[in-house]
């Protein structure tokens, strides 16, 4: 049976999406077969984020029409077999789409797969109410700003009070420097308000704007790819390596690095 999580946040543009892919191809590298599906109807981008849209043949309407079956409209990476992607649809009025209807494909597909990482809509509507019912476990991404983190929680009662028994979240978007200098909320305060398990930081880094800028994956050796990577063993592997964001803004040569990063 694969481990099923949920990817939310409550507030959009905080790294759902981000989150879902990088994480996804660092546990498909592990070994483990994933699947990624775009809960997200309507806006769905995760097919572009991953650079598939153009093989996309079936999609998620497609099964539920009974044009295809569920195993067709899956898409699989070009360059790795362990990871693929269940597309959402651009074109259908996203009310027409049931949760239960969802919950059918997602079962069917579940023996295929170790995990399925279902990648959310932004809000607490029907778009979100509609994928709560596929899992039991959910990452939350919040970066740290007053309103996402206010969001996350609204989501995180949501979750509890639907039942969800592991509860997760992934603080993204953090600047180590505005961290040691008090300008951000600190790690452990926000920690504190969600009151769930922190399993992952991922820092602000021009290395993943630019991957959905140009496509392709996070290049190795990066900020980027050691938290990624350290999320992917936490949760996979049971780790607690929580990527210090903070650790190249400290001492002589962090100091400047501050100063610069202010000025540029
Ligand atoms: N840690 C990060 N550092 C820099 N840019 C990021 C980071 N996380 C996300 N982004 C950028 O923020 C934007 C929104 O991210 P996305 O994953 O699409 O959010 P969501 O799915 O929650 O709407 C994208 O342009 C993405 O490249
Ligand atoms: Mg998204």
């Amino acid at each position: 049976m694969a481990r099923r999580i949920v990817i939310t946040s409550g507030k959009g543009g905080v790294g759902k999406t981000t989150v879902c892919v990088n994480l996804g191809t660092i546990i498909s590298n592990i070994g483990y077969r994933v699947l990624l599906v775009d809960g997200d109807f309507g806006l769905n981008n995760l097919d572009i984020v991953m650079g598939m849209e153009n093989k996309i043949i079936y999609d998620i309407f497609d099964v539920l029409q009974g044009r295809c079956r569920a195993r067709q409209a899956v898409i699989t990476d070009f360059f790795n077999d362990n990871l693929s992607i269940l597309p959402a649809t651009k074109f259908v009025n996203s009310r027409a789409v049931m949760a239960s209807d969802i919950l059918r494909i997602i079962d069917e597909l579940d023996t295929y797969f170790d995990y399925i990482l279902i990648d959310c809509p932004a809000g607490i509507d029907q778009g979100f109410v509609r994928v709560l019912n596929l899992a039991s476990e959910a990452l939350v991404v919040t970066t740290p700003h007053i309103s996402a983190v206010r969001d996350a929680e609204k989501v995180i009662n949501i979750l509890r009070n639907s039942g969800y028994s592991v509860l997760n979240y992934v603080l993204n978007r953090a600047r180590g420097d505005l961290i040691l200098s008090g300008e951000s909320l600190s790690i452990s305060s926000i920690s504190e308000f969600l009151g769930i398990n922190l399993i992952g930081v991922i820092p602000e880094d021009d290395e993943i704007s630019n991957q959905l800028m140009i496509g392709g994956s996070i290049t190795k050796g990066t900020d980027a790819f050691y938290a990624f990577r350290s999320l992917a063993n936490n949760l996979a592997k049971g780790k607690s390596d929580i990527f210090d964001c903070t650790k190249k803004y400290k001492g002589t040569m962090g100091y400047f690095r501050r100063i610069l990063r202010k000025i540029v």
